[in-house]
């Protein structure tokens, strides 16, 4: 079996590896295809569509689907882009987004694809769903007002951290975050330096007593559009 596979991106040639999945290996070739759930490290899940391209003309999920030899890969065009814009228009008026009062503003993968995709207002009307905020651990606080689901805090305290401290419960509108205790986070085993801790893409779950120690302005974003890290790489 070849150890590369050829495939395009928008009609860029990219080589893979076998297994590699298509976000990964257009990662490594420069190409930044917009992600939520996906963090490096953590299991791929496949739940919030943003990473979604046209392959061979069907709509996949870039983090799931695997490359294959001479697959023809849509990414960055208008019909994608109008996709992605709509799921994060979604997310923002689904949860109860603040940026200018939430201490993750600049870092905040939401706010930096909302920017990306030039987002400045909701399209949608707000829900305004009440979210259970919960302050008892000594060291991180959720709050899931600003929660997308993700899934990212629940397989990094499972796979990562060996712990297991998150996982969902509840369907479709009242699904939620919950913690493996009886009621609070400050009940569970969670500790400020698990990966669970910080693999947070907004500002749901914050670590407590280090809040703008980088001033707003100075942060992940407030420069460079989200993505431009890995589009700098391009050859
Ligand atoms: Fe692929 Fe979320 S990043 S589905």
């Amino acid at each position: 079996m070849s150890s590369t596979i050829e495939f395009t991106i928008n009609g860029k040639d990219i080589t893979g590896r076998p297994g590699q999945t298509v976000l990964e290996a257009a990662q490594d070739a420069g190409v930044y295809i917009p992600r939520l759930c996906y963090m490096r490290g953590l299991a791929a899940f496949g739940a919030c569509r943003v990473c979604t391209v046209l392959v061979n003309g069907r709509p996949q999920a870039a983090c799931t689907q695997t490359v294959a030899p001479g697959m023809v890969v849509e990414n960055n065009t208008e019909k994608m882009t109008a996709f992605r814009r709509n799921l994060i228009d979604m997310l923002f008026v689904e949860g109860n987004h603040f940026c200018m009062f939430c201490e993750k503003s600049g870092n905040c993968e939401l706010q930096a694809l909302a920017y990306r995709f030039g987002i400045a207002a909701p399209k949608y009307p707000y829900m305004f769903q009440p979210r259970e905020v919960d302050m008892s651990h000594g060291d991180v606080f959720i709050d899931r007002n600003r929660c997308v689901l993700c899934g990212r805090c629940v397989r990094a305290s499972r796979d990562v951290d060996g712990k297991h401290v998150f996982d969902f419960v509840g369907r479709g509108l009242h699904k939620r975050i919950a913690v493996n205790a009886e009621a609070l986070l400050g009940d569970t085993e969670l500790a400020v330096t698990d990966k669970a801790a910080e693999a947070c893409p907004v500002g749901a779950i914050v670590k407590k007593r280090v809040g703008y120690a980088v001033p707003v302005g100075q942060r992940l974003y407030d420069h460079k559009p989200i993505g431009s890290e890995i589009e700098s790489t391009a050859l």
